[in-house]
């Protein structure tokens, strides 16, 4: 595994990336309400990435047919915006965002609720916020992968919810995906050592029920076996001299 160090120059890049992505999310979540279909929202989203001289890489990526991932409910990832998923009041959605720019990638998700949504709901997108947030604050260098992995895992378990182990972070920057993978479980002191310059994507997958998923006929949509919720977010971070830097987010960003 060799894991890539960028220069201050390809993190300012990827910043740039990053507030692109930022604003997409901005422009989805004004337009995140009940009668929008997830195929309206991803052609949104792909057209605003492209007015800003960008490209929305989710798109072609292995084959992927959509220019975003819209997830809805119990579909925890990939999920293959749709002319016939609507979204209604109560739904939660998230939306996965790769945007590349001058040649360099910024990757993050965000789960909204559609108007109300149940105390069940809120509190699952709040735990995984919380699991993100609390995770990054680990991140320095000397952090072993393993201790970033723990502790999303806590959280969420102490909260009664399940965490998927069948997706995970990964390193990004001139690729989409690079070394390492950031697991969202593990144990505390072990994996690869973080250094000055990685950049990486956290990003927590988190189920209201059981673990177990299955992937629709379309080949991506991913989806909780038992219908539960599920839920996840997302952001790219680099790894500075005594801590991190989160790309994908600015003061005042929700
Ligand atoms: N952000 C997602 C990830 O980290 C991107 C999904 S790739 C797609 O893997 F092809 F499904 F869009
Ligand atoms: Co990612």
């Amino acid at each position: 595994m060799s894991i890539i160090i960028k220069s201050p120059r390809e993190i300012a890049l990827i910043r740039e990336a990053g507030d692109i992505l930022r604003e997409t999310l901005k422009v989805l979540k004004a337009h995140t309400r009940p009668g929008i279909s997830t195929d309206e929202l991803g052609k949104l989203a792909g057209r605003y990435i492209r007015s800003r001289g960008a490209i929305p890489s989710c798109k072609g990526y292995g084959g992927f047919q959509g220019d975003i991932c819209v997830s809805v409910n119990e579909v925890l990832v990939h999920g293959v915006p749709s002319k016939k998923v609507i979204l209604k009041e109560g739904d939660i959605v998230s939306y996965d965002i790769l945007v590349t720019y001058k040649g360099y990638t910024a990757d993050a998700c965000r789960t909204y609720g559609v108007g109300e949504i149940a105390p069940n709901a809120q509190k699952l997108i709040d735990v995984t916020k919380e699991c993100f947030f609390e995770a990054v604050k680990l991140v320095k260098p000397g952090t072993h992968l393993g201790d970033i992995g723990e502790r999303i895992q806590t959280i969420a378990e102490s909260n009664g919810y399940t965490v998927t182990e069948e997706f995970a972070g990964h390193g990004v920057g001139r690729e989409v995906h690079e070394d390492p993978y950031v697991f969202n479980v593990g144990q505390a002191g072990t994996g690869a050592v973080l250094k000055k310059g990685m950049v990486i994507a956290i990003e927590p997958m988190i189920n209201e029920g059981k673990v177990e998923l299955v992937t629709l006929d379309d080949g991506w949509t991913t989806r909780s076996k038992d219908g539960k919720l599920t839920c996840h977010y997302e952001n790219t971070v680099a790894v500075t001299e005594s801590g991190y830097d989160i790309l994908t987010l600015r003061e005042g960003d929700e």
